[in-house]
């Protein structure tokens, strides 16, 4: 079977945790990780302008990467461009939406967390998951302004700020008639690498959830069924990060992309 190529894209590093799922579910797939580093972040963005940036930009790199299967490894993103993307391109796409439904199939104290970005918080998507899955629940959705960066700055190498971190998690922790949160959904994919810090600051233990391995499974399934035909190609590419700016960090970026396997990069320059 031909070597499926795969193109995981996200506004910054957060989706390098779907890529790393991939990878472990795919280890013969080529991965493309392109980052729309020129938006970041797609939190704060108003919708209009994000389908139409997120639209532009896909353009750009399918035609660039020529992928067999596109992931949007960014809740902010699926939450909002999936339908419009799906119907310019012909490529199969996999979302990644918050998982309110596993949540809410979950929870003993019918308390739920879901932390995203501010932009993911207000989509009529995440409300209507709300309305279908979780409608006898308490659900607590907390659109984090910092935490999404706080959580690329760690990959660059700067150690989180833990008070800064306990502020922007803090709101999800809810207690009622002597019930308490007792599942967090991360609804935006960044929030994983700072799973570790998030524990330390957290007022009482509760079970995360990151869908990254959810989605790796899906992704398998959907590269099955398009039954890639063809030769093995003997030696597979290594994998390669495509950004849309070289401006700021890019080099500390770089290393971060590097140490996650990510060793080859180029800009398709696309400027906001
Ligand atoms: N990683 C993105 C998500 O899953 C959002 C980060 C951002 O650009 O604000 O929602």
């Amino acid at each position: 079977m031909t070597v499926p190529r795969i193109l995981i894209f996200d506004s910054g590093m957060g989706g390098l945790t779907v890529a790393t799922c991939v990878r472990a579910q795919l280890p013969n797939a080529e991965l493309i990780y392109a980052a729309d580093n020129a938006g970041f972040p797609y939190g704060a963005w108003k919708e209009e302008a994000l389908v139409a940036r997120i639209v532009h930009v896909m353009g750009a790199l399918i035609e660039r990467a020529k992928p067999d299967v596109v992931v949007i490894a960014c809740n902010t993103a699926s939450t909002l461009a999936l339908a419009a993307l799906r119907e310019k391109y012909a490529v199969p796409f996999v979302g990644t939406v918050p998982a309110i439904k596993p949540a809410a199939a979950q929870t003993k104290s019918n308390i739920i967390g879901v932390l995203a970005t501010p932009g993911t918080v207000s989509r009529e998507y995440t409300h209507t998951l709300i309305h279908t899955y979780a409608f006898h629940c308490k659900v607590i959705l907390h659109g984090a302004k910092r935490l999404a960066e706080i959580a690329e700055q760690k990959l660059k190498g700067h150690a989180p700020d833990l008070n800064e971190l306990r502020d922007e998690i803090a709101p999800v922790f809810r207690k009622r008639d002597g019930k308490q949160t007792d599942v967090v959904v991360l609804a935006c994919t960044h929030y994983p690498l700072v799973i570790d810090e998030m524990k330390l600051v957290a007022p009482w233990e509760v079970n995360y959830l990151d869908p990254a391995p959810a989605i790796a499974r899906r992704v398998s399934d959907v590269v099955a069924d398009l039954k890639l035909a063809g030769p093995q190609s003997g030696v597979s590419e290594p994998d390669t990060v495509l950004l849309t700016s070289a401006r700021g960090s890019a080099s500390e970026s770089l290393a971060a992309y590097g140490a996650m396997g990510f060793r080859r990069h180029e800009f398709v320059d696309l400027p906001v």
